[in-house]
């Protein structure tokens, strides 16, 4: 019916003319009206739309929708139970009184409660900023300082003969039930430095000796807002102050991996969002030990990116190697699939050949003028990390070409290997484009080399003093973990800076302070206080 009123619509009413010359043996076996209705019909679809009143569709429409309406409403009456259940509830009307809420009031309510709760939050750790600022202000760097401090993975441990270890003095850990019934102590902050690390290095033990004035902001905070948990400071250094104090257990291989400057909310807080473009070198001399420790500095990179961040690792010998080919020419988010998707093509590396870095180069400055022309990457921050065992030019003119006077991009170089033949082409690369120099001999330099480009590019955050704090994304913390599941934490984070005046401008950062704050807690404090009577499932979405 729909095609025939259609056409019927579309045709001029009868000529009244004298008709068109038709074809003698067409007009016999059909009519003139009927063949022009088919040819139209078949032959013009799209343009016969465009020639209907609108009103027609509306009205078609309008009874499509209310054929299919009430189709579902059958359908859903009758296998829902709908008249059931208004039965019964009809047996309750009379114990059951009806209140009606005023939506925008609640939801005004709501955003009250949480826009209170946030800045309590953030309250709590701007005094944790303020408190670590000033103390490392008055602190004095002393590389022979000599200072006992809690570390937490030798607390309460003894040697053969029963005596406390070095660092593992006695510590009173108690179990609470507001920390899952973890043994906790409540009055004493302690320190986790990752085993990888010299616990007695002179740069932890001086910060660990400034940073041990937070331990009264710690309780102060605890005191005031009862329902916070960990609070901490991730020291650039390093090491990791927690409280309340508690006893860290080592994995089964005995390591204690958690370095906390690896940590989203660390790294959140202490960068801006950036665009990285990796570029590892793959050429004959990079084999064996050099390329492992390639890759093992490939991802130790990707280990400081996060969902804020977009990048993409190119190999290169005498031409380019996407390592993920069908991501050719542009960047991805840096999410935990995308890296550890990554991660396995890195595996498949090899060296041969001759590194032609100038055709990587172009290529990294391309693809990162169109991904930031796009928008859709984090505007302010670019980088190329650049990772070879050498560089037998400087460049100058791809620099100049793509970077120059400018330097929006910053160029890192991590120089592979024991020689230092090649050190003076890179160094001049990183310091010509805002970046920095490295170079890692071994595996074990790897991780800790790596970081050192994060307070590079915090440096402009640095100088401007900016305390933004930062809430991270959600994500499952297994220390609070119990019968009910994990839990879904944020963490509330600020970086902590020098204050010094002789070393403002060079941008020092010195940490970042964090508290975490599970979710259910905003959900349970949003829903229990805002409405007059709580709302019953609260408490299956808290378990949940
Ligand atoms: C925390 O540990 C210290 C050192 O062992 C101890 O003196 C203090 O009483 C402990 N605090 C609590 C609340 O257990
Ligand atoms: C990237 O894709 C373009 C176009 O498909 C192609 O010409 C180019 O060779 C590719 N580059 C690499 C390194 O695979
Ligand atoms: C990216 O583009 C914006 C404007 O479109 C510009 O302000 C910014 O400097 C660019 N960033 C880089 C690193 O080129
Ligand atoms: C640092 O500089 C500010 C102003 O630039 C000055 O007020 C302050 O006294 C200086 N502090 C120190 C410790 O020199």
């Amino acid at each position: 019916t729909f095609s025939s009123s259609r056409l019927s619509l579309l045709l001029p009413c009868p000529p009244s003319g004298p008709a068109p010359p038709v074809p003698a043996s067409l007009s016999r076996r059909y009519p003139v009206k009927r063949l022009l209705l088919l040819l139209l019909s078949v032959a013009c679809y799209d343009m016969c739309i465009t020639f209907l009143p609108v009103s027609f569709f509306l009205h078609s429409v309008k009874l499509w929708a209310s054929a299919f309406g009430g189709e579902i409403k059958s359908i859903a009456a009758k296998y829902s139970g709908s008249q059931l259940l208004q039965k019964k509830y009809k047996e309750y009307e009379k114990d059951v009184a009806i209140e009606e809420i005023d939506g925008l009031q609640l939801v005004k309510k709501l955003a009250k409660n949480m826009e209170e709760m946030f800045h309590k939050k953030s309250e709590a750790v701007r005094r944790l900023v303020e408190a670590a600022e000033d103390a490392y202000l008055k602190h004095e760097f002393d590389a022979d300082l000599q200072y006992e401090y809690f570390n937490a993975v030798l607390i309460n441990e003894r040697d053969e003969e029963g005596n406390y270890l070095e660092l593992g003095k006695e510590f009173i850990l108690v179990p609470n039930d507001h920390f899952n019934n973890l043994p906790v102590n409540i009055s004493l902050s302690d320190v986790q430095v990752p085993t990888n690390m010299y616990n007695k290095d002179p740069a932890i033990v001086n910060g660990v000796y400034w940073s041990e004035s937070l331990n009264k902001v710690f309780v102060d905070n605890f005191d005031r807002d009862p329902s916070l948990i960990w609070q901490y400071f991730g020291s650039a250094k390093g090491f990791f102050r927690q409280y309340p104090g508690i006893k860290w257990e080592p994995d089964e291989n005995g390591v204690i991996a958690f370095d906390c400057r690896n940590r989203k909310w660390y790294i959140q807080a202490a960068t801006s969002p950036k665009d990285v473009v990796i570029l590892v070198d793959v050429s004959g001399s990079m084999k064996g030990l050099r390329l492992t420790i390639a890759k093992q500095t490939v991802s130790s990179i990707l280990d400081t990116l996060g969902d804020d961040d977009f990048f993409n690792i190119i190999a290169y010998n005498e031409e380019l190697h996407y390592v993920e080919p069908c991501l050719n020419g542009t960047l991805v988010q840096a999410d935990r699939a995308n890296k550890e998707h990554f991660r396995e093509h890195l595996d498949k590396l090899f060296a041969k050949g001759i590194g032609m870095l100038d055709i990587a180069l172009n290529e990294a400055f391309n693809m990162l003028n169109e991904f930031n022309h796009t928008g859709q990457g984090s505007i302010c921050s670019q980088a190329i990390m650049l990772i070879t065992d050498g560089a037998v030019d400087t460049y100058d003119t791809i620099f100049a070409k793509y970077n120059w006077p400018d330097r929006k991009v910053r160029i890192f170089t991590y120089l592979i290997g024991r020689e230092a033949a090649f050190a003076d082409n890179l160094k001049w690369m990183a310091c010509a484009n805002k970046g920095f120099f490295t170079q890692i001999s071994t595996l074990a330099d790897v991780q800790e080399n790596v970081m050192e480009y994060l307070h590079v590019l915090s440096r402009p955050k640095v100088i401007d003093q900016e305390h933004d704090v930062v809430w991270t994304e959600a994500y499952i913390d297994s220390t609070l973990a119990d019968d009910q599941g994990l839990v879904l934490m944020t963490t509330v984070a600020m970086p902590v800076f020098s204050k010094q005046n002789e070393t403002r401008s060079k941008g020092i950062l010195l940490g970042v302070v964090g508290t975490d704050v599970p979710l259910y807690y905003i959900c349970v404090y949003i829903m229990t206080d805002s409405v007059t009577h709580p709302v019953p499932w609260t408490a299956e979405f808290v378990t949940v």
